[in-house]
């Protein structure tokens, strides 16, 4: 995996980038003065999928018609029937290699499109396709489409708000929305001949979660989604994202690493409110106020890294050699999980009613 690409596609360090491509000016930074860390190797065969050749992608063969695409970063799912083929998603990062893939796959032509969510790095390469190709999705997505008016996002041409199936040919998809987890509007995308599941930005096969648990808008519901993939009879998981598919295993190991991330980050919060000498947050408050009195974000701020350097670190503990990626989003995923334990579930350590 070319870890570079990887980060490009995740516009992670897009503005960096484009300082050593094309400085503004001479006195610019240059490559060599960012300070790269070295992570971890990525070694684990569970972490790698198959190598993505010249052509830049990958096609995975479900059977029955069933295909996943992948770039190595993003992840494509094709339905083949002999009455035309769904896809669902169109990752910009994939762009016009995803007609080439199905190109290579059927002469069949392209009838129908679903967007899992609405997020621009999973469809943003909709305009691939023919308008008059019918775009399903979510109405929770198609209202937040409309607010943003991105001609690379054709709106939907038909929404639901439970489940809808759609029919092609031999071929049946059903998709499922469960409620709001990664973002609302995000769906559970079925098809039940090949047992192939799809749930994007939930279950990351072999990695821990990308950053903040995959940018989860509702943590909670992140935690319960893994529990309504499992309820699924599947064989085969797209998750969105990375070089490889996943299966059930894969979502029972990300389940233990959240459920440990909790009670990692929950034990913190808790601590902090005893006169634990480490996590005890007395003293350390206190010191705070005194240095920037009548500050709250600065004590807030020290708090927050207290806990969250807690959880992370013990997660970690257990997990380095077990996911790709533990020591690069750990601090991330745990500020995350502390976060949503204060507000969402209302652990609030020191914070609590009086
Ligand atoms: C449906 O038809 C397509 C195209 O003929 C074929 O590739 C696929 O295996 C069939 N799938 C099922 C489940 O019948
Ligand atoms: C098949 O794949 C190759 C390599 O990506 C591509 O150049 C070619 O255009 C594809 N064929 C079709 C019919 O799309
Ligand atoms: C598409 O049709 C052409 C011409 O009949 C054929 O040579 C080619 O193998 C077909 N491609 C696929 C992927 O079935
Ligand atoms: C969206 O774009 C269209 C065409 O450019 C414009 O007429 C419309 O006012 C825009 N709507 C919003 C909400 O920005
Ligand atoms: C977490 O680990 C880092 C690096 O070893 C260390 O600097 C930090 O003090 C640790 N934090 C806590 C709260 O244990």
């Amino acid at each position: 995996m070319h870890s570079w690409s990887l980060a490009l596609a995740f516009g992670l360090f897009s503005g960096v980038y484009a300082h050593v491509v094309a400085p503004r000016d001479p006195q610019s930074s240059t490559a060599a003065s960012i300070n790269v860390p070295t992570y971890a190797s990525i070694d684990a065969a569970s972490a790698l999928g198959a190598k993505i050749g010249p052509s830049g992608y990958y096609t995975e063969d479900f059977g029955g018609g069933a295909y996943m695409v992948t770039d190595g970063s993003y992840q494509s799912l094709v339905l083949v029937s002999n009455d035309g083929v769904i896809v669902v998603d169109a990752p910009p990062s994939i762009g016009h290699k995803l007609l080439y893939a199905i190109g290579n796959i059927t002469n069949a032509s392209v009838t129908h499109l679903v967007y899992t969510h609405n997020h621009a790095d999973h469809i943003g390469g909709a305009a691939i396709f023919d308008p008059a190709v019918e775009i399903v999705a979510h109405y929770e997505t198609a209202q937040l489409l409309a607010q943003v008016n991105d001609t690379n996002r054709p709106p939907p041409t038909q929404t639901f708000h439970t489940s809808h199936t759609i029919g092609c040919g031999n071929q049946t998809l059903r998709l499922e929305y469960k409620g709001d987890n990664h973002i609302r509007g995000n769906i559970f995308v079925y098809a039940p001949k090949q047992k192939v599941l799809m749930l994007v930005d939930v279950i990351f096969p072999g990695w821990v979660p990308f950053s903040q648990l995959g940018e989860a808008k509702n943590v909670p519901g992140f935690i319960l989604a893994h529990d309504q993939v499992l309820a699924y009879d599947f064989k085969h998981f797209v998750g969105g994202h990375l070089e490889r598919s996943g299966n059930r295993q894969d979502v029972l190991v990300q389940k233990e690493f959240m459920n440990d991330l909790f009670t990692n980050c929950k034990y913190a919060i808790d601590q902090s409110a005893t006169n634990n000498p480490i996590l005890g947050a007395g003293p350390l408050l206190a010191a705070v106020s005194g240095k920037d009195s009548g500050n709250p974000w600065a004590l807030f701020k020290v708090y927050l890294d207290l806990v969250v350097g807690y959880c992370s670190n013990t997660t970690n503990e257990k997990w380095l050699n077990r996911l790709a990626g533990a020591d690069i989003f750990d601090t991330d995923n745990a500020m995350t999980m502390i976060e949503s334990l204060r507000i969402d579930y209302g652990v609030l350590g020191p914070f609590q009613l009086q």
